[in-house]
């Protein structure tokens, strides 16, 4: 059997039949996954994947594995794994997996290890946790790598301050950075999903509630309006002007969180940041309130804190929730330890989203291996980014018009005026 470290084999068939399900919305990676069997662009290149093992990311080991790749793959959130997905992976479609759900901090260090044994010369992350544990302990590899993708803003920013210190090891494409990914993966995919992770957890009722969004940036701005389409009253918080305006202008409450955590019911930080909800915010909530994070890392709610000031800590109130109690009996309900909340108790982004976000992560490895890529985060060609749009567009059944010679001229000129 190929190597791998999954839960529970006897999920997969489970998990085929949810791989499938998923792949039946994902049209635009099945196409690539067609050509991808025909021309093998990726022949023989080995690949170390560290993403959320999901049934969609499934769906990319397969395209990926058709184009020729010897890909493994390991998880990029202790919690995010679906064990189903990951038997699936190794039983039905021999991928090598390394993640188990619930994977304590060293299982998922060498988780890591395990999928790089086999010296990949690219990378696909999700966070940067990869990149940085080859710059780290593996640099031997580092100096035979190709290129790596990345998927997150969280990763992406870390890509580029690592660039800034000269320590970037191998050039990388910042697949987040494609318009076919975050504008849609980031506000629509995290927008429900983290939705639907927070319910799952509580059952609580939306309508009517007040809801605290941290950050409006992509995500944020996906959450606070699909949470306000289910008739929360939603409050936003922001540290950049800009976006603060544009929340205000969006009919959205503005507020500082020292203000919101007074006022709201339940708070989600989307915001890439660390101690977005520290002890100053904790001592102002309301008895039996909602905290989660959809941000990339378990940072955003300072827990440390919480822990320190909570005189008794109920774990497993319900799946997914732990309550805090403070001295004055008030109770903050922590769900899913404050990691991605939507990869937690949810099931992550619905298929549809994920096909272009993979697509353009396919279509960004085959650009990685037919070119050159000189050291530094590079984004993705907009040619690849007009493709995914493009089929996305043809497989909803959506047709758009064309430029006239006219209109393309008069585009392209100065001198029509008043
Ligand atoms: N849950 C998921 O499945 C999922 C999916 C995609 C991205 N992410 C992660 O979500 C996070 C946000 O991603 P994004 O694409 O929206 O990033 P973004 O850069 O577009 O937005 C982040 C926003 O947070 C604001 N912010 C920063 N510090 C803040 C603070 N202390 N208080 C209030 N606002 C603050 C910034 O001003 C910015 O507007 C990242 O960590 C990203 O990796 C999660």
């Amino acid at each position: 059997m190929i190597p791998h470290d999954v839960n529970d084999l006897s999920l997969s068939d489970e998990g085929h039949r949810r791989v499938l399900w998923a792949d039946a919305d994902m049209p635009v990676l099945a196409q690539i996954r067609e050509r991808f069997e025909k021309e093998r662009p990726l022949e023989g290149v080995r690949m170390a994947a560290c993403l959320h093992v999901t049934a969609e990311t499934a769906n990319l080991m397969r395209t990926l594995r058709a184009g020729g790749a010897e890909v493994r793959l390991c998880a990029s959130n202790p919690l995010s794994t679906q064990d189903d997905a990951a038997s699936a992976l190794v039983e039905h479609f021999d991928v090598p997996v390394f993640a188990c759900h619930g994977e304590d901090n060293d299982t998922y260090y060498r988780h890591i290890h395990q999928t790089i044994e086999h010296e990949p010369i690219l990378t696909m992350d999700d966070g940067c946790d990869l990149v940085t544990t080859i710059t780290r302990e593996r640099q031997d590899l580092a100096g035979k790598m190709r290129a790596g993708m990345e998927e997150t803003t969280t990763g992406v920013i870390r890509l580029r301050a690592m660039y800034a210190d000269g320590m970037l090891p191998y050039p990388m494409i910042a697949v987040n950075d494609a318009d076919t990914k975050h504008l849609f993966d980031n506000r629509y995919g995290t927008g429900q999903s983290t939705v639907d992770g927070i319910i799952r957890a509580t059952d609580v009722l939306m309508a009517g509630r007040k809801v605290v969004a941290a950050g409006y940036g992509m995500c944020g701005r996906g959450f606070a309006t699909r949470a306000r389409g289910m008739g929360a009253l939603v409050a936003v918080t922001e540290v950049s002007p800009l976006r603060a305006l544009e929340a205000a202008m969006d009919g959205f409450y503005v507020m500082s969180m020292t203000e919101a955590a007074r006022w709201g019911d339940l708070f989600c930080t989307l915001t890439g940041d660390r101690s977005v909800i520290r002890r100053e915010h904790f001592e102002l909530m309301r008895d039996n309130v909602y905290v989660a994070n959809s941000g990339h890392f378990n940072v955003e709610i300072d827990l440390d804190v919480l822990e320190e000031m909570a005189k008794e800590k109920r774990v497993g109130v319900r799946a997914n929730v732990d309550q805090y109690v403070l001295p004055d009996g008030r109770r903050i309900n922590i769900l899913a330890e404050g990691r991605l909340i939507n990869l937690a108790a949810a099931e992550g982004h619905p298929a549809s989203v994920m096909d272009m976000s993979f697509a353009v992560q396919a279509l960004s490895t085959e650009y990685a291996v037919k070119n050159n890529l000189t050291l530094g985060v590079h984004s993705v060609p907009d040619e690849i980014d007009r493709t995914v749009a493009e089929l996305k567009l043809a497989a909803l059944g959506i047709t758009i018009d064309k430029l006239t010679p006219e209109q393309e001229r008069y585009l392209a000129s100065w001198q029509e005026g008043t």
